[in-house]
């Protein structure tokens, strides 16, 4: 499964992707804001968690998916973005995302999430996607709000960044699909401005 934007290619890792996600997940400035990433993180870190990912998008029943970022022009892994606990009972997932922080405030996520969420809500048949941030976490709160989620509550001292140690309260999301197709329509009009 590939998808495309006009700057980025949205596709399945590669064993070859591990220096890339090194530089991005390596910065702290990035893995403060997650749960899983450890601080510092190395070449055997990154090869450990290509393999693993590379299993669950192999698996026919998928329940987690995460689609590496690779920019166009510099035919580099710059993030990476995941729609993970598909649960097709509830018709729901998690999604959560990264990106190399010299890549940062260019749009690039919102370019990766419009095709992800469009993916998630009409190929999977999802009706409600979910996503968590960090209180302190500006960028990503932000993010959720511009991309339509729906604030759900206040979770206290629900995460641990292993990057960090520190405990964290998170701010809960949801975005149901009939949201997603209003937003998704004002974020392409910006789009098209650009
Ligand atoms: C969150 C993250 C993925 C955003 O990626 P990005 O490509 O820089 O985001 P975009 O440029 O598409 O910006 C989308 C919106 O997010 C908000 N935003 C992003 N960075 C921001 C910042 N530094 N300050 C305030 N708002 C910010 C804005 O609303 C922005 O829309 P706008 O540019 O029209 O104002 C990136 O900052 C990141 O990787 N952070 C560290 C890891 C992380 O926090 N991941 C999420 C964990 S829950």
């Amino acid at each position: 499964m590939i998808l495309e934007t006009k700057r980025l290619i949205l596709r399945p890792p590669k064993k070859s992707d591990w220096k890339d996600i090194v530089e991005g997940a390596g910065n702290i400035e990035v893995s403060k804001n997650l749960s899983l990433v450890p601080h510092p993180y190395t070449k055997k870190d990154a090869q450990k968690w290509i393999k693993g990912t590379i299993k669950k998008w192999k698996k026919k029943d998928k329940k987690d998916i995460t689609f590496f970022i690779e920019l166009k022009s510099e035919r580099k892994i710059i993030g990476v973005t995941s729609i993970h606990n598909i649960d097709m009972k509830d018709k729901k997932a998690t999604t959560g995302s990264w990106l190399n922080k010299k890549y940062w405030r260019k749009g690039y996520m919102t370019e990766a999430k419009i095709p992800v969420l469009d993916f998630a809500f009409n190929k999977i048949g999802l009706k409600k996607i979910e996503t968590e941030a960090f209180v302190e976490n500006i960028s990503s709160n932000g993010m959720s709000k511009k991309l339509g989620f729906k604030k759900e509550g206040l979770l206290r001292k629900t995460t641990v960044s292993k990057a960090t140690g520190k405990v964290h309260d998170a701010n809960t999301y949801g975005l149901m699909k009939e949201e997603w197709v209003q937003t998704r329509t004002r974020l392409i009009k910006e789009l098209l401005k650009k």
